[in-house]
């Protein structure tokens, strides 16, 4: 949700080919992902600010830009805007300009008091061109930097500070002035920002994508911190000007995994990457004698021993991942596990204490409603552990612990990759406490493992098998409703299934704990309904199969076409199907990670029938910053 990127450098990049148009409008390609309706850029260039702003697409941007070019510079600043205050019209894009045109600024974020400071501004005389709470901020910058300074050029980081004491709400702000042209100024309270440290220029973005093709080393901003990067110099200090450190870090991700990779689609892309995402994840955190050594959970064994309670608290896709977590938790370790969704949490007076064991699951790690959660979390004493894909990112930071997903980066906005990393590493969270609280015997945590590192080769032959099943793909693009069923573990899948549906195809999908069909949802079955049915494995708890079995026989029975996702060699499903997917044995609450694969891979390819835009689908973001 917004992308930001800032950029200073210095004459010696000029020669090496680099300007501040290139660099901010490449960095906003990499941000795409993140969701945007609207782009724009300033550039700093002889004496005053030169701005471009589209509604729409990048692209849009690209033709103004060549249709009207903006001077040659090396300081300027891009966005991409997810509409919040105003539609995602022209006027209001990023930047917004005050001070008579000379400053400009964009921002990712809410500012929640700007009507207050807007009839302020108004009562001074100052006239808005648009309907955003940005051009608010813009306004009380510049109305700072010209009345508090009069105008002295060197003070854009003072008047931030003044500005950012009177915000309210989450914004990460970047300005630049005309009258101090080697400067960008940030400032950064609730929402994502990070610094990339380069030779002879410097740069700022939402993440790390954002100046990945310039440099690997980078520093996060803290939480209420204004940054002032120039092309040699880097200076933090909180919004009262205390200088502050920002802590380096290395980036190792490299650009070209932030590429299609010749797939189609990013989604393409990161279905494909899940062998390997899964197998990262699991990578070094046991030892040969099945021993895990998660030495991320710094969190005192001790307290963690006492924990009575957990609360996985996440949002979308990675909360589904917490409903597989919940099972294998509380399979293994016997500690009562609730679920829930991160913006639901705080508003309802939760019973959290220090026995509470809060674990955050978030792919960006910055989805403001997680963190928010996270925040109420520690605050009532609870110990917190985050699940996380973003290397830096705000909630691990702002967490007890963390264990990082290692997906690498996902692109589209529909999770897929993070998804079976997230669940990954909730299993080996579950068993890391099983193993410290002497809940399962070592030999199992062992038998486990074993099975967990077979998953990767697993999915690789559900992803080469895949034909048939793109084919039905293809053969439904025209449906208009698809139900999805599950039991125990599979019910989260049914329910991540209709998700992916929904959000790539746009088609009306809705994911049953199969038990509760004839509790209602069976009246939406009418000839020719299409239901897919994920069933668990035959050798698990047969209660629990043949219950799956005979919901498949209840709604073929009333017209519905049954397509089902079964383990390799369950005959019984046969008679009752008229297309089945098989998936290799596993142990049914590994299930999951082979059973969400053909989900994943039908909604990606039936949305591509359709002609859209796989990887960003209209109305959502990648990266949720606001409440
Ligand atoms: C957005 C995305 C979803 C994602 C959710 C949580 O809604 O569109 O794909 O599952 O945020 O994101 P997180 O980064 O916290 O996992």
């Amino acid at each position: 949700m917004c992308g930001i990127v800032g950029y200073v450098g210095n004459s010696s990049r000029k020669e090496a080919g680099h300007s501040a148009l290139d660099v901010v409008v490449e960095g906003l390609r990499r941000l795409e992902y993140r969701g945007y309706d609207s782009a724009g850029v300033a550039v700093v260039a002889d004496g005053s600010i030169s701005s471009r702003k589209k509604s729409g697409k990048l692209s849009n941007l690209i033709a103004e830009l060549e249709a009207d070019p903006v001077p040659e510079s090396l300081t300027g600043i891009g966005h991409t805007r997810w509409a919040t205050h105003g539609g995602p019209t022209d006027q209001n894009a990023h930047p917004h300009l005050s001070d008579g045109g000379r400053l400009a600024v964009i921002h990712n974020g809410i500012i929640e008091n700007f009507a207050e400071l807007k009839q302020e501004l108004l009562a001074k005389g100052v006239v808005f061109a648009s309907e955003t709470d940005t051009e608010v901020a813009a306004a009380l910058i510049g109305d700072i930097f010209r009345t508090e300074f009069d105008g002295d050029g060197a003070n854009l980081t003072q008047a931030m500070r003044l500005a950012c004491q009177r915000l309210e709400g989450a914004f990460t702000l970047l300005a630049v002035h005309a009258d101090q042209p080697d400067v960008v100024v940030a400032a950064r309270r609730n929402s994502p920002l990070v610094v990339g440290l380069g030779d002879g220029e410097n740069f700022l973005g939402s993440d790390v994508s954002g100046f990945i093709d310039y440099t690997r080393r980078a520093v996060e901003l803290g939480q209420d911190q204004i940054v002032t990067i120039t092309a040699e110099s880097v200076d933090i200090t909180d919004f009262f000007g205390k200088p502050a450190e920002g802590k380096e870090y290395h980036v190792d991700w490299d650009p070209a995994s932030a590429e299609k990779g010749g797939f189609s689609s990013f989604m393409e892309k990161e279905i494909h990457d899940q062998p390997d995402a899964v197998a990262q994840t699991l990578l070094g955190r046991s030892d040969l004698d099945g021993k895990l050594t998660l030495d991320e959970v710094r969190i005192d064994p001790e307290l963690l021993k006492q924990v009575n309670k957990i609360i996985v608290l996440a949002c979308g896709t990675a909360a589904y991942a917490g409903l597989v977590a919940k099972y294998a938790i509380e399979n293994w370790c016997r500690i009562p596990t609730e679920v829930e969704l991160a913006h639901e949490f705080r508003y309802r007076d939760p019973i959290v204490d220090s026995n509470t064991l809060v674990v955050s699951i978030s792919q960006s790690g910055e989805t403001m409603d997680t963190l928010m959660a996270v925040r109420y979390a520690r605050e009532q004493g609870a110990k917190t552990i985050s699940i996380c894909n973003t290397n830096g990112s705000t909630i691990p930071r702002e967490s007890d612990a963390v264990l990082y997903t290692h997906a690498g980066p996902e692109i589209a906005v529909a999770s897929t990759k993070a998804f079976l990393a997230q669940i990954t590493a909730a299993y080996l969270l579950g068993l890391y406490l099983a193993q410290l609280r002497g809940n399962i015997f070592s030999g199992q945590i062992k038998d486990v493992l074993a099975d967990l590192s077979k998953i990767p080769a697993k999915i690789q032959h559900i992803l080469d098998g895949a034909g048939p099943l793109r084919e039905l793909a293809r053969s439904m693009k025209d449906e208009k409703s698809v139900l999805f069923l599950g039991r125990h573990v599979g019910y989260p899948v049914a329910l991540e299934g209709a998700l992916k549906l929904k959000e790539i195809a746009y088609i009306h999908a809705e994911g049953f704990a199969a038990g509760e069909l004839k509790h209602g949802p069976i009246a939406l079955i009418d000839d020719g309904q299409p239901v897919f049915v994920v069933v668990p494995s035959p050798r698990g708890r047969d209660s629990l199969h043949s219950k799956v079995v005979s919901n498949i026989q209840e709604v073929r029975a009333r017209g519905a076409r049954t397509l089902v996702i079964a383990e390799e060699g369950d005959e019984s499903v046969k008679d009752y199907a008229e297309h089945v997917f098989y998936v290799p044995e596993t142990p049914t609450l590994l299930m999951p990670l082979l059973t969400t694969v053909p989900l994943q891979i039908f909604a990606a390819e039936l949305a591509g029938a359709k002609g859209y835009d796989v990887d960003q689908p209209r109305n959502l973001a990648k990266s949720v910053t606001v409440e």
